[in-house]
């Protein structure tokens, strides 16, 4: 049996919701039509949040028609899950067409007052009406645990308050949750420490997904760390998009070309293709206006059986 590890990208809302440079609609349906093609299957399409809040999402009515209408979208496996944060975000994804979803919140109140304006009881309460809506649409749920290791207002996540929330999510409905390293602190005896915490409380492996920002450089370690622990879900951004834009050098996501290489040379199966992904890496870096900073982008991947490299970004 292959052990399959499904990677659920993330460059096209959490990666352009930090970028300071706006891309046009063009290029979003560029970047999408290119992520579709490396063999990506679940890829977080845009945001229906506040447009005050996000300005970089706030084409996502004209957006997501668009994607949604690419032949490539209509594969099978395809899922754009969009990020709702309340009623009114509901109402706009389902006029758009979306089929999945994710709701956020966070293990600290301090990070979801920050946020989206709310303790975490109060996204809770604004999530279950639309999670509830979700399911009578039939669509797939998935709930974040932002700061779910730290947090830039308070310091220290103590992992069983990071797997309460989550299990308050799993009540409310979602088919995953998803611990986010937002601000990139964790070490991967702390995503052993947190999986353990998670399935002591009865949340299974395949309900759980992390999202690993590599601030600090630790991403891929805790990946391991996760992949060791049985979990097989990870987010990435092609690109290595995101990171703050206040913040010049800072980094982003994990790189989706950083994790697929792990994940190849690791023996890992999940169905993306290495050059695909550069290839959208490329196209987006170069809309953004900025150089690739990923190490696989800079590198490129590596042929075992010639010794060269495959696909550098010059
Ligand atoms: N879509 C569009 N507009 C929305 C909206 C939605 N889903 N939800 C609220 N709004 C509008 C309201 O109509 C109101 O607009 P107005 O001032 O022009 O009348 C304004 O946003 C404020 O609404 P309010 O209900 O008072 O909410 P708020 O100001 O407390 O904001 C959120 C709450 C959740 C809408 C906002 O904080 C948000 O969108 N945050 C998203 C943050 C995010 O995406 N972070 C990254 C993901 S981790
Ligand atoms: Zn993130």
């Amino acid at each position: 049996m292959p052990d399959l590890v499904r990677i659920y990208e993330v460059g096209p809302r959490d990666g352009l919701q930090n970028e300071a440079h706006p891309i046009s609609l063009d290029a979003k349906a560029g970047y999408m039509e290119r992520l579709l093609a490396a063999g990506l299957r679940e890829i977080e399409a845009t945001s229906f949040v506040s447009p005050r809040a996000i300005p970089q999402l706030a084409d996502a009515d004209e957006l997501l028609p668009r994607l949604r209408a690419l032949p490539a979208s209509r594969t099978a496996g395809v899922r754009l899950p969009v990020l709702v944060p309340n009623a009114r975000g509901m109402a706009r994804a389902e006029a758009a067409g979306a089929e999945a979803l994710a709701v956020f919140t966070a293990a600290t109140d301090a990070f979801t007052e920050h946020n989206i304006g709310m303790t975490i009881d109060g996204s809770l309460d604004a999530f279950a009406p639309v999670l509830d809506r979700a399911q009578e649409l039939g669509w797939w749920r998935r709930g974040y645990v932002s700061t779910a290791f730290g947090c830039p207002y308070t310091g220290a996540v103590d992992p069983h308050a990071a797997v309460a929330v989550a299990s308050r999510l799993l009540e409310l409905g979602v088919d995953e949750v998803c611990f986010g390293d937002t601000i990139g602190v964790a070490v991967p005896s702390q995503v052993t420490a947190l999986t353990d915490a998670a399935t002591a409380a009865g949340i299974r492996l395949d309900q759980l997904a992390y999202h690993f920002h590599d601030t600090r450089g630790t991403a891929l370690a805790n990946v391991v760390a996760g992949l060791d622990a049985g979990v097989r879900c990870f987010d990435a951004s092609t690109g290595g998009t995101g990171g703050c834009p206040y913040a010049p050098g800072a980094a982003g996501n994990l790189a989706t070309e950083d994790l697929v290489y792990l994940l190849d040379a690791s023996g890992f199966e999940h169905g993306v293709s290495l050059e695909g992904v550069l290839e959208a890496a490329r196209f987006i870096t170069a809309a953004l206006g900025k150089p690739l900073r990923s190490k696989v982008g800079e590198a490129g991947g590596w042929d075992a059986a010639t010794g060269a490299p495959i696909g550098r970004i010059a």
